[in-house]
């Protein structure tokens, strides 16, 4: 399996790694193939992520998928950062190998739970805003 340089970047420096504590919309995102998981805190200011931070027991792939995508979508106004498909992240990293592109997807549905925990906080129902998410923890 071979990584492009991208790839081995993110992972071996990853950005916005941690937790935020000021967090106002928080997504965990599990996939049941592999039994990683991968948590998203937002903080979401008038409809701009002003920070972002995730935290993943996941494989390499994961980590620098949720490195690059956290980084996509930093000072993004949420309609951005549903936008935000994994397909676009692995374009970001210069491709993924085919058999870790479910590992992109976890990144993607972590934001997206993310946003949809931050509306429902505000008592607006995600659904029609977000969509379904693809949990795969319970399927
Ligand atoms: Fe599980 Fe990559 S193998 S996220």
């Amino acid at each position: 399996m071979k990584y492009s340089q991208k790839v081995m970047e993110h992972f071996a420096n990853p950005h916005n790694v941690g937790k935020l504590d000021d967090a106002n919309g928080i997504g965990e995102i599990g996939n049941a193939k592999c039994g990683d998981i991968m948590k998203m805190y937002l903080k979401i200011e008038n409809d701009i992520i002003v920070d972002v931070k995730f935290n993943t027991y996941g494989c390499a792939s994961a980590i620098a998928t949720s490195s690059i995508a956290t980084d996509m979508i930093k000072g993004q106004p949420l309609s951005e950062a549903l936008k935000l498909t994994n397909k676009a992240v692995v374009e970001a990293l210069d491709g993924l190998p085919a058999v870790k592109i479910h590992c992109s997807v976890l990144a993607e549905q972590a934001i997206k739970a993310a946003i949809a925990d931050y509306y429902k906080r505000q008592g607006i129902d995600p659904e029609p805003i977000v969509g379904k998410i693809e949990d795969n923890d319970h399927e």
